[in-house]
């Protein structure tokens, strides 16, 4: 299994991640740098939070996307009209397009759920032309204030629940200069690293509870088999956690991530 990543469908995507890697898109652009044309390869599109970001450098020639999840690549395609788009089902490490087709190739926060990060970093190497530019980002562990709100109010309750958790243990590629090192070790040269944050800005208790239980992973299956008395306790704990005593109302919790770049 070349990812280790439990997808729910693009639209619980969407609500528990999408808008985020939308956001990150951004500045982690404005890290890795965009060539001034030829073609782009995201590499884990999702459902093309990055890939639309690359659509506004309206100099690109060519803009390719590969995910593991045929439900997302079909979710992307639905999303765009851009004749420079093409997205197709496929697994990073093993990226099926030649050596040196690309100008620049990109990964948001795919590395720590590919099953071999090296391997997938060694192949964006060699699918760029050489002095082509590869950025990859992923969250950092403990990095995302708002998910360790949730799962610990929710352990604290049903310690059983631990392994549903993503922050329960710390993901490969994950911690302070990982990135780094499987990109230096892939051969890149001019690597260099960084912290990006964005703010996750939700509009009430419902908007941050529910794309949490029922967005991705395994949470929503065993949440739902839980008696209703035991399903309120874990609601109400995770709602006072993000109350804070106060009225419900937005909450915006700073997350942020590591990004690398280097060049082939
Ligand atoms: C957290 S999502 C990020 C998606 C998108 N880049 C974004 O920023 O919204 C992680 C994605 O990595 C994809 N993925 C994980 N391992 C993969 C692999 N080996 N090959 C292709 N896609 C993979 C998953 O299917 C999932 O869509």
């Amino acid at each position: 299994m070349p990812s280790n990543f439990v997808a729910k469908g693009a639209d619980g995507y969407e609500a528990i991640m999408g808008r985020w890697s939308r956001r990150l898109a951004e500045p982690f652009l404005d890290f890795s740098g965009v060539p001034p044309g030829g073609c782009v390869l995201d590499a884990g599109c999702g459902t093309g939070s990055l890939t639309l970001a690359l659509a506004a450098y309206l100099n690109l020639a060519a803009i390719e996307a590969v995910d593991f999840e045929e439900d997302f690549v079909t979710a992307l395609r639905k999303r765009t009209t851009d004749p420079r788009i093409k997205a197709q089902k496929g697994d990073i490490c093993a990226l099926p397009h030649g050596d040196g087709e690309f100008d620049g190739v990109y990964s948001l926060l795919v590395l720590h759920f590919a099953s071999d990060p090296h391997r997938a970093v060694r192949e964006m190497r060699r699918v760029l032309r050489p002095g082509g530019t590869a950025a990859a980002a992923v969250w950092a562990y403990g990095g995302m204030p708002s998910w360790r709100l949730f799962w610990d109010a929710i352990v604290a309750i049903e310690p059983e629940a631990a392994d549903k958790s993503p922050t329960s243990a710390k993901r490969p590629m994950t911690g302070e200069g990982e990135l780094r090192e499987v990109f230096e070790h892939a051969g890149f040269a001019d690597v260099a690293d960084t912290v990006l944050a964005i703010r996750m800005d939700y509009a009430n208790f419902e908007d941050f509870w529910y794309p949490m239980v029922y967005g991705q992973g395994t949470f929503g299956g065993f949440f739902d088999g839980l008696p209703e008395t035991r399903r309120d306790r874990l609601r109400d704990a995770v709602r006072a956690a993000y109350l804070g005593g106060d009225s419900d109302g937005p909450r915006g919790f700073a997350s942020v991530a590591w990004a690398v770049r280097g060049t082939a």
